[in-house]
């Protein structure tokens, strides 16, 4: 029988490597990231760590050619079991049309290379975040992010940046939200399942470069009912379940992982 084979984007960072930890007890694992050198790395502590089936490509997800040759990485080794996609840049790593392309049109361009080799034994997860709920959820980009690969994307993204990094960010991440809404039918028709995870104010290293630079993310703590940010194990485990035939009627939704800082910041109690 073909080996199940599980493909994380963004393969070597904090949530992709824990996420790898988990589910290599259950198949083949191929990261994907933009450098070897941390692609080799995060191999050998995987191996440490006593998992044997780990494959690696450099992949930069903006790239259409770069994602053909992923998955048909991905064909050669087995069954697509489960897509996790986590590659992100996030508001002090770019610039907001480098963000655009990444997270919003990367995302695009991740479900448009991997859609062939749905079956039913698919699952995908893509990481949005809880910047996502912080952007209206009606509006004149609504329709440019649900339809990423659109010649114009990021320019007419851009109208509603206007260079704001952060504000460029949680647009991508609604329109992650929005993407896996809009094509549950379309990987419904191959009996796979497509869901987006909102992490909170997570300690990888994304976190704590978000921390050391911006002022808001103590304020985001302060206000979360949980009182500490999350662990990236902690994301590795809900993607786990999402992946998992224990999720077998979970199609199309947001999961938010994030200690209950959304469901709080209407109410604004604070310790
Ligand atoms: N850490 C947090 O607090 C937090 C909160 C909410 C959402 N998120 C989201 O979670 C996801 C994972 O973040 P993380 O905390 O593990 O961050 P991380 O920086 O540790 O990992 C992200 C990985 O994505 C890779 N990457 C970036 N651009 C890429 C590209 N063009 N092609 C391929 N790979 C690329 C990076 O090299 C990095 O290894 C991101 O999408 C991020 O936006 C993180």
């Amino acid at each position: 029988m073909s080996k199940f084979v599980y493909v994380i984007t963004g393969g070597s960072g904090g949530m992709g490597k824990a996420t790898a930890e988990l589910v290599g007890k259950y198949g083949t694992v191929l990261l994907a990231d933009v450098s070897e050198e941390r692609l080799i790395q995060t191999k050998e502590e995987l191996e440490a760590k006593g998992l044997s089936d780990i494959h690696y490509q450099t992949v930069d997800i903006t790239s259409k050619e770069n994602l053909a040759s992923l998955a048909a990485k991905t064909a050669e080794l087995g069954t697509l079991k489960g897509l996790v996609h986590t590659a992100g840049l996030s508001p002090t790593m770019a610039d907001s049309k480098r963000i655009t392309e990444v997270n919003l049109v990367g995302t695009g361009l991740v479900l448009d290379a991997f859609l062939p080799l749905a079956t039913e034994k698919t699952a995908v997860v893509c990481v949005s975040s809880m910047s996502g709920y912080m952007a209206p959820r009606q509006g004149p980009y609504i329709d440019v992010l649900k339809n990423p690969l659109a010649d114009n994307t990021i320019d007419a993204m851009e109208n509603f940046a206007q260079g704001n990094p952060g504000a460029a960010y949680s647009l991508s991440k609604l329109g992650v939200q929005l993407i896996v809404e809009d094509q549950a039918w379309t990987w419904g028709q191959k009996g796979a399942r497509l869901n987006s995870l909102s992490p909170g104010t997570i300690n990888t290293p994304m976190g704590r470069q978000e921390a050391a630079q911006q002022a808001e993310m103590q304020k985001m703590l302060d206000i979360t009912p949980l009182q500490r940010e999350g662990e990236a194990s902690e994301i590795a485990t809900a993607i786990e379940f999402l992946l998992s035939d224990a999720a077998s009627y979970i199609t199309g939704i947001d999961l938010r992982v994030d200690g209950g800082t959304i469901a709080n910041i209407g109410q604004m109690k604070q310790g």
